[in-house]
Order: structure tokens, then sequence, then C-alpha cells
């Protein structure tokens, strides 16, 4: 019988270790095991009470991971000003959208506007009736829907928020006895996860008792099959623009080699390539999503479900294409970017995260609305500094420039060692072997 490898065992019960169990046990499939547990427990917080918030966030903790948290000074928005928290591990996002951020601040600052605040649930059943009928009781259906939810929504509609609309859709043409209610919600500063999927299983019982009691139905119309209850990630009705604007002579000082008008010029036909080719589109779209996740996260909001929507609305005429685009008429030079944001700054992790709570004070509290125009222009800066960098000197001067402490730290430079490399590399490219090169003769010398 061939032996089994140390990783390929199976563990029962895992979940109900303690921590400490849990952890020899991972400590006990490495070849450093006193060292792997050390390694973990450093990365403990040494304030109990805090390591327990982190440790229930999820299931089987057995450390915390680290990513840096940065903050990006002199966005401003509609005219006001935010220092933004940006939790990022790529070295050179901050620094993108701090210097965009810069050079907005001159010309006009940043501005953007919340066009819709409408999310979507889903209740997905299968049923052998006759859907004219349905559609004829439809208003009884859905005011029994709300009187169901009603404990639900109060509190939701005290805030101004709740159930806004509902839809009946026949899918049997694509899924035999397959049909859809596509409810439509505002959750206020709320993402709404919670709310939408708790009034989306309540209407899902209300659907089979409804219609097994219905005297419109007949007895072989009475059985339901309620598939599944789930809220979309897909928001396009809640929507948040932001853009940018100047005269086209403004961008003169942008780059020492073009004319503001070779750059507009050239710009555009970079966002351009990205509305017309799918892999272009795909790297353009990932800048943004470099400055919009890092305020989603430094926020405690799901940036994976934001990222799942912003990539539907890419492709939302078929093709996957560019969220940003670029105007140049009389003179002027407008960037802009739209995309469904569902953001939260009340509940979730927002405020169980103390460091995502601590975001939201810096941003001054703000309401879901005023969060997605700040995400947004994050993703715009963090676009702009991107495209301004690949049309002009290319991306990897900057990128490098800031990944060259991670070099560094790769051969466990000293700081003495550091600060000579970042003053010979100011004005010389960076790469791993000439970073390797210079390490190896300083330490020789
Ligand atoms: C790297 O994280 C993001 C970029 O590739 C975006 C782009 O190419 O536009 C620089």
């Amino acid at each position: 019988m061939p032996r089994r490898r140390k990783r390929d065992i199976i563990i029962r019960g895992f979940s109900k270790l303690l921590k400490e169990d849990k952890l020899k046990i991972v400590a006990e499939l490495m070849d450093n095991q006193v060292e792997t547990i050390e390694l973990m427990k450093s990365f403990w917080h040494p304030d109990k009470h805090k390591q327990k918030i982190f440790d229930e966030f999820s299931e089987n903790t057995i450390s915390n991971f680290y990513i840096p948290y940065g903050v990006a000074p002199n966005v401003t928005i509609n005219g006001k000003t935010y220092l933004v928290p940006m939790v990022i591990e790529e070295s050179s996002v901050v620094a993108a959208a701090s210097s965009a951020a810069k050079w907005w601040l001159d010309h006009g600052g940043f501005h953007a506007e919340v066009t819709g605040v409408t999310k979507i649930g889903q209740l997905h059943f299968n049923w052998k009736g006759d859907i004219k009928k349905l559609r004829k009781v439809w208003d009884e259906l859905t005011r029994a829907f709300r009187t169901a939810t009603a404990h639900i929504t109060a509190n939701m509609e005290a805030r101004g928020g709740g159930i806004t609309g509902f839809e009946l859709l026949d899918m049997t043409d694509k899924i035999d006895n397959y049909y859809q209610i596509r409810v439509s919600f505002n959750t206020k500063d709320s993402m709404g996860a919670n709310f939408i999927n708790s009034c989306l299983e309540e209407f899902g019982h209300t659907l089979k008792t409804f219609i097994s009691i219905h005297p419109d139905f007949q007895e072989d119309e009475h059985e339901v099959s309620i598939i599944m209850a789930i809220l979309s990630n897909y928001t396009p009705g809640c929507l948040v623009r932001s853009w940018v604007e100047c005269d086209i002579e403004e961008l003169n000082d942008l780059d020492d080699q073009l004319t503001g008008e070779a750059f507009a010029e050239k710009f555009k036909t970079a966002v351009e390539i990205a509305e017309v080719d799918t892999y272009r589109a795909t790297t353009h779209n990932k800048g943004i999503f470099n400055g919009i996740d890092a305020v989603a996260i430094a926020t405690g909001n799901d940036f994976r479900a934001i990222e799942a929507a912003g990539h539907t609305y890419a492709s939302k005429e078929g093709v996957y294409k560019s969220l940003s685009h670029v105007e140049t008429d009389n003179g002027r030079f407008k960037f802009y970017l739209e995309l469904p944001l569902a953001l939260g700054t009340v509940g979730g992790l927002t405020s169980l995260h103390p460091l995502a709570k601590q975001s939201l004070e810096l941003l001054g509290k703000p309401t879901a609305d005023e969060l997605m125009m700040i995400a947004a222009t994050m993703g715009l800066a963090n676009n702009f500094s991107a495209v301004r960098s690949l049309v002009t000197k290319g991306i990897q001067r900057g990128h490098m420039k800031m990944h060259l402490m991670n070099i560094l730290n790769h051969f466990q430079a000293t700081e003495e060692e550091k600060q000579l490399a970042v003053e010979y590399f100011k004005d010389k490219v960076v790469s791993f072997a000439s970073v390797s090169e210079f390490i190896k003769e300083i330490r020789l010398s």
C-alpha cells in the first residue's frame, strides 16, 4: 500500500477543537513545527478581546493575515477633501491614487454622483400552474409578501428604505416550469445582504402557502418548488459615477515629453483600446478595482460582491469592456467611470472590525452613497495614474521603485543597505536581477 504523504490527512471534527489544538495539527504538517507555531502566534493580537473579535469573524481561525493599511491624502470630491483609507498589499496602489489625487486637486478635483440605489433579490421556483392566473392575483400575492415580511422591514422602512418593487418573470422558455420573482430593495446605508435574503426566504414560504390555498388555483397547480432565494450581486440599479475634467491645455504639465493635446489623444486611445479589446479591458478594469477594493476592504465591505457586479456591468453590452471612458470635446478633457457599487456604512463588518469602524470615522462617517462616490473615485484615480504611466514613461519604473523594498526585504537587507539601495536606484531601472547584483556588490565591498 502506498504511504500517505504527510499532508494527505483527513481530520474529522476539526472545527470543534480549541484554537491551540488546531494550530498544533497544522504545525504537525510542517517540517519546522516549533517555528510554525511561533510564527502563527506572533500574529495574534496581544489584546485577547480584540483577538477574539477576529477569531469569531470566521471558522477555524488560527492566526491573522496582515495587509498594509495606508491612506491617500488630498482626495477632493465635489469640493470636500478626504484622507482615504486603503487596505492593499500591492506596493504602488496607494502611491498611484495619491499622485492622481494631488494632480486633480489643482485641476478642479473629482466629481461624483450616485444615480441609483436599487438592489435586487431573486426567488427562483418551479411551478406547473397557469402563469396567467398568477398574474391575475399578483397584487394580492405581493400584499401577502409585504405582510409576511413586515417584522423584517419595519426598521428598514423607518430608515427610509424597504421593498420597492416586485416583478414576476416567466423563464419557462429557458428552463421547463422555471419562474422567478425579482424583488427590488432600498437598503439605505447597509449593504443589506442579510435583510434581502431574510425577506426572500419569507417570500418563498408565503408563495408556497398562497398558491396551495388560493381558490383560483386548481388542485394540480397547488405544488410550488422553491429552488432558491438569494440576493443578486449584480446591482446595475445601484450605480455611481465619478469623473474629472479640465482644459486639455492644463494637461501640458503631466509629462515632459508630451503636450497636453498629445497626452489627451494617447490617453483617449488607451482607454478606447480597453473598450474594444477584452484582454486589455480586463487589465484596465483590474487597475480600477485596485482602488475600489482597497477602500472596500478598509471599510469592511465585501469586495468580492463589488468585483462580481463590476465585471458583469462591464459586459452589459454582451462584450467585456472598460468601465471608464474618455471624452475630448471643445478643448476639454473628461475622464469618467460608471459602475454599480453596493456598499454599506452600517451593519456587517463595518462596525465589528475595529479598523473598518475607524476608517469610516476617518471619512467622516459617510452615508453609503457618499462611500460609493469615494470608492468609485479611488477607482478612477488609480485608473488615471495607471493609464497616465502606461502612455508616458511606462508602468515598470514606478512599479519597480515601489517594489524595491519588497526585493530588498527578500534579501533581508539591513536599514543601511536599504538606504544605499534607495539612493542608488533613484535614477536607475529596478529589477530583481539589478537589486540582487547591487546587494551582492555592497556586501562584498
Ligand atoms: C496593476 O495592478 C494595474 C495595471 O496593470 C492597470 C493597467 O494596466 O491599467 C497597471
